[in-house]
């Protein structure tokens, strides 16, 4: 008998796994892959090797099951601060990322974005960067929006600056200025808030994420290590968004009408 294809490629249908309502946006922050590598006793750059192999399988899943934004926080603003070393590996591990999924990408119908203080970076990053980000452009099966030398907060002085060199230049009124100024003024400007972010390594923490942005976001923290984070793993967090009940301040009376 012949049995349906199943590779990669194939998609997944969220009904087959219970999941009636799928978030939109996911974000993610990808932690652990330091402690990853050192319970193994690696090399921290290790877990950030692995870590890149579990990007692929996440970007794969969320394409596949119909997630339409998938924005992975890949370097803070505050990592400059890690050893020399550390940073140097992390930018060569993008650099390779960067050229050889360009081809997939394409053929995935997958829109490379970046988030973040890129022009920090070295010069060449930053033109393979903004050169993928051109060829991908016109891609909308799914955004794949990468968090690179991003803090929230350096990003909210960035809306704040533009806004106010407007008020300024007497282009807008201070009364005029209201939170669609300040979204239209962020990294993410036309991008919808996230539905869900996930954690893992078991911190409960923000750490300066996406803090506009995740305002009425669901969070999911799980203790997987970011390079153990599967399939499996990305199901758990979807089913669990399916259960909660998003309010957005209304009672639960409201917010079912
Ligand atoms: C957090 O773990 C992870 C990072 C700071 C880097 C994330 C980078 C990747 C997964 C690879 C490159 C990404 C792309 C898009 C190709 P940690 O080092 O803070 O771990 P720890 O908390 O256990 O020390």
């Amino acid at each position: 008998m012949l049995r349906p294809r199943r590779d990669d490629d194939s998609p997944i249908n969220p009904l087959d796994h219970g999941i009636h309502r799928l978030p939109s946006h996911v974000a993610i922050i990808m932690d652990g892959n330091g402690r990853w590598a050192r319970s193994r006793g690696n090399v921290r750059l290790k877990g950030h090797h692995e870590g890149a192999k579990a990007v692929r399988r996440a970007l794969s899943f969320a394409r596949r099951i119909g997630v339409r934004y998938l924005t992975l926080y890949a370097f803070s603003e505050q990592n400059w601060g890690r050893p020399p070393a550390e940073v140097e590996g992390l930018m060569s591990l993008l650099m390779k990322h960067i050229r050889s999924e360009r081809d997939d990408l394409q053929d995935k119908g997958i829109r490379f974005r970046t988030i973040g203080n890129i022009d920090k970076m070295s010069p060449s990053i930053v033109t393979a960067i903004r050169d993928l980000e051109e060829h991908t452009r016109g891609n909308d099966e799914l955004d794949l929006i990468v968090a690179l030398s991003y803090g929230g907060r350096e990003e909210l002085v960035h809306a704040t600056r533009q806004i106010a060199a407007r008020v300024a230049a007497g282009e807008l009124s201070p009364d005029a200025i209201t939170a669609a100024t300040i979204s239209d003024n962020t990294y993410t400007a036309g991008i919808p808030d996230p539905d869900l972010m996930i954690r893992t390594s078991g911190e409960m923490r923000v750490s300066n994420f996406m803090l506009w942005q995740l305002a009425y976001t669901e969070l999911y923290v799980t203790d997987i290590y970011w390079p153990d984070f599967n399939d499996e793993h990305f199901i758990k967090a979807l089913h669990s968004y399916d259960s909660r009940q998003r309010r957005f301040g209304l009672t639960g009376d409201q917010a079912k009408r």
